[in-house]
């Protein structure tokens, strides 16, 4: 298949790194999540003690202890710091408490936008996050809009965390999603929203394969066109 961009965006827990991660696999494209770089800063901010709402101290530590990016043997991208891959630690409570207060800033922002532009660009890519096909790759072939019902998002993660040793309730999830995508979608730069030209998937009756075969035939056809 030639050279194909696909963004996919949405609120959290849509499900979106789930189908971009098989749906790079079946394209052999690399599969980029956006929002482990935003996480990446927000552990960092917790590991150094940096407050997660001021940007210059922000900025100073992430010039001291720069995000590597590598992509791994089987087409996914691994966050290195200080030496260390990190990739195992972002999705803990701690972590996506104070992620939305990182991504707020504009030039934290700007770095990492930078950082998910370089990554794509010699082969195709699967890229997933907020402001994906609006802001970071505004020309893509392909862009989704993800969303489920907030109850089916709060439930899918619940069964994540549980599974990573975090036994949260249903309702203490749909509070902190609901408060995650309130400050993603209303913040002044890059806001959580759809690009215009985007194609909408509600997936809250669609299991995985469903909605990756349904990106797959839409794929199909545009890059037939
Ligand atoms: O997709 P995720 O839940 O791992 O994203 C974590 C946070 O990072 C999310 O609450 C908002 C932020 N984010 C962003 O602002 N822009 C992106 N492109 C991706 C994530």
């Amino acid at each position: 298949m030639q050279h194909v961009v696909v963004t996919i965006d949405g609120p959290a827990g849509a499900g979106k790194s789930t189908v971009a991660k098989e749906l790079a696999q079946r394209l052999g494209a690399l599969y980029v999540d956006s929002g482990a770089m935003y996480r990446a800063v927000a552990w960092l901010a917790v590991h150094y003690h940096v407050p997660a709402n001021e940007e210059e101290p922000l900025l100073q530590m992430l010039s001291e202890h720069p995000l590597k990016l590598y992509r791994s043997r089987q087409g996914t991208m691994e966050i290195f710091v200080d030496g260390h891959s990190i990739s195992d630690q972002l999705r803990t409570p701690q972590v996506s408490d104070i992620v939305s207060q990182v991504a707020v800033h504009p030039r934290v922002r700007e770095q990492l936008t930078q950082w998910q532009r370089e990554t794509g660009k010699h082969e195709s890519v699967v890229m997933d996050g907020r402001d994906i096909g609006t802001v970071v790759l505004p020309d893509a072939q392909v862009k989704i809009f993800l969303t489920a019902s907030l109850a089916e998002r709060a439930r899918r993660r619940v069964a994540e965390l549980s599974n990573q040793g975090y036994p949260l309730t249903t309702e203490e999830l749909i509070e902190a999603i609901e408060s995650r995508d309130e400050q993603d979608a209303s913040r002044a730069v890059a806001p959580l929203q759809p690009a215009t030209d985007a194609y909408h998937i509600d997936s809250t009756e669609k299991n995985v394969a469903e909605v990756v075969e349904e990106i797959l035939i839409l794929i199909r056809k545009v890059t037939h066109e």
